[in-house]
């Protein structure tokens, strides 16, 4: 997987900020002793909950260095550890809190019913994933990869899917295993203010993978052909803003 990067990922805090809000709005409990946060990244999810429960025990877990380097500056008081979700296990965790990054581990669904099976009676597991694989700004890196001038080194890229699961996928997975389950789905429109911020949104998440394998000519010209028509796909509005719709899947499962 291409690496991440806190700087890139940290652009459009505010807007990345607003699900994770929302997701902790719908916990059914209004306290928990023991918080993980799987997938962390640079704390920005970590530090919502850390706000939402001042008094709880809140730790924070991430494969990539660089994110829990950039974790310890935003929230030194906290503990922050390199770990991959999938070997992850506390029993003694009575929120298991995953904001856009369970979606990456094999079997994510099994892995949540597993999360949610191990929790201590009134426990939750919370998970948000971005649901925007069929939105232009995604289709669009897969339908340029496919294009003769990328298709040698990008179509590994294209077919590799990280793709979330419908809502009864999570309903059957869990319901075995908990009394209370929410799951949704939220459009954000995104306001803008041009089609190039749209791209430099992606180049923090989606992107990457994409960029990773092309040398530095070939990322130039992907580059300006998915810039061009990123822009032909997100028109300006008369007010100058370009609207990013950007679906994402909650997914909330208590003991
Ligand atoms: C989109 S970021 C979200 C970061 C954070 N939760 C937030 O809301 O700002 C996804 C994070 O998941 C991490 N990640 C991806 N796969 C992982 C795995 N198998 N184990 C641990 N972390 C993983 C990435 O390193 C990245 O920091």
């Amino acid at each position: 997987m291409a690496a991440w990067d806190p700087q890139a990922y940290g652009r459009f805090a505010a807007e990345r900020r607003r699900p994770v809000d929302d997701l902790i709005a719908r916990l059914p409990r209004p306290d928990y002793a023991r918080i993980a946060d799987l997938g962390c990244g640079a704390a920005a999810s970590t530090a919502a909950l850390a706000e939402r429960f001042p008094h709880a025990e809140i730790y924070g877990l991430d494969s990539s260095p660089a994110m829990i380097a950039a974790a310890h500056r935003v929230l030194p008081e906290r503990e922050f550890r390199v770990e991959d979700i999938a070997a992850w296990r506390d029993p003694r965790a009575d929120l298991v809190f995953s904001n856009a990054a369970l979606h990456w581990v094999d079997g994510h669904i099994a892995v949540m019913a597993r999360l949610a099976s191990d929790m201590p009676p009134g426990g939750a597991v919370a998970a948000q994933f971005p649901d925007n694989l069929d939105e232009p700004s995604h289709a669009l890196m897969r339908e340029i990869a496919a294009r003769p001038a990328f298709r040698a080194k990008l179509a590994a890229t294209a077919a590799e899917r990280q793709t979330i699961g419908g809502f009864v996928d999570y309903e059957q997975a869990l319901a075995p295993h908990c009394r209370h389950i929410d799951i949704w789905r939220t459009v954000y429109a995104h306001r803008l203010d041009s089609p190039k911020a749209i791209v430099a949104w992606v180049e923090g998440a989606g992107l990457r993978p994409f960029l990773a394998p092309l040398n530095e000519a070939e990322r130039a010209d992907y580059l300006a052909i998915y810039e061009d028509e990123i822009a032909r796909s997100y028109p300006r509005q008369p007010s100058g803003a370009v609207l990013l719709a950007f679906p994402r899947l909650f997914v909330v499962a208590a003991r």
